[in-house]
């Protein structure tokens, strides 16, 4: 196990903080409470990712998780570890209006779920908010780049960073929200040279998601990670399982020996020898 094992309790905020330049923050993507379980003594924290919508609701976008969606899986997840630091997504539309509505909602977040911080997407427009949540007590990791809530204004899921003034644009976000007291960032689909520029820029803990391994740490979707979500593959996955295989055929095993009746076997049954 690579992770910051804590005698007594969990990872903290801080503890993931320290990791700036030190051993890789190890981090998954965790929506319900078995999957919670299984992850939990290998990461230092899960993401309850708005990616949610997606891979366990069959969405097209992230527009659709409600924040009473992010509250309940943040529970469950929470409820599920006792090693990781819970980060909660907040969705789209619960926290770009002003730092107010922002303060709303992740304090709702916090308490209804148990979950030690928040993420939100945005660059320098977001540094305000993210300096107001700070300074009232509510951690916030931070997400530039590739930033699928805002995929209607950048037309798709593109790595970004390649031209001089999106490179530029992605670095003044992170220093900003770095500026603002993010505890981490999120840095996801940029070139590598971004991304290892941005890490020697900041002081701020960077967490790559097809962002290199110059990141301070990395971080998967679960199901892309274990062969559970194949609707599409983006190049920055790597695939260490292909449970969704496993699932497949178990099924397969299970329809076939219901249908020949070697399912249930007599250890099955009640009141049968
Ligand atoms: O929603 C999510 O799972 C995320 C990760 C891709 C970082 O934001």
């Amino acid at each position: 196990m690579s992770t910051a094992k804590k005698a007594n309790g969990r990872v903290t905020i801080p503890d993931i903080a320290a990791r700036k330049g030190g051993e890789p923050v190890v981090s998954l993507t965790a929506y319900t409470y078995p999957m919670a379980r299984i992850l939990d003594p290998h990461v230092d924290f899960l993401l309850v990712g708005d990616s949610m919508g997606v891979v366990i609701y069959g969405m097209e976008t992230t527009h659709g998780v409600t924040l009473e969606m992010a509250i309940a899986h943040g529970a469950s997840v929470v409820r599920g570890t006792d090693h990781a630091c819970v980060i909660v997504d907040m969705p789209f539309g619960t926290y770009q209006e002003s730092p107010e509505q922002a303060f709303r909602n992740a304090a709702r977040v916090i308490t209804e779920t148990g979950c030690a911080g928040i993420k939100i997407e945005g660059g320098e427009e977001m540094a305000e908010t993210v300096r107001f949540l700070v300074d009232r007590g509510i951690p916030v990791m931070g997400h530039v780049g590739l930033k699928p809530q805002s995929v209607n204004m950048s037309g798709g899921y593109r790595s970004q960073g390649h031209d001089e003034v999106g490179a530029k644009k992605i670095m003044a976000d992170a220093k900003a929200i770095s500026d603002a007291g993010a505890f981490a960032i999120v840095i996801e689909a940029v070139i590598e040279k971004l991304a290892r520029d941005i890490t020697e820029a900041i002081p701020t803990v960077t967490i790559g998601i097809g962002g290199s391994p110059a990141c301070d740490g990395q971080v998967l979707v679960t199901e892309d990670a274990i062969g559970m979500f194949a609707d599409f593959t983006p190049k920055f996955v790597k695939r260490f399982a292909e449970v969704g295989d496993q699932i497949g055929n178990a099924a397969a095993d299970y329809a076939a020996q219901v249908k020949d009746r070697s399912f249930p076997a007599p250890e099955h049954c009640y009141g049968k020898k």
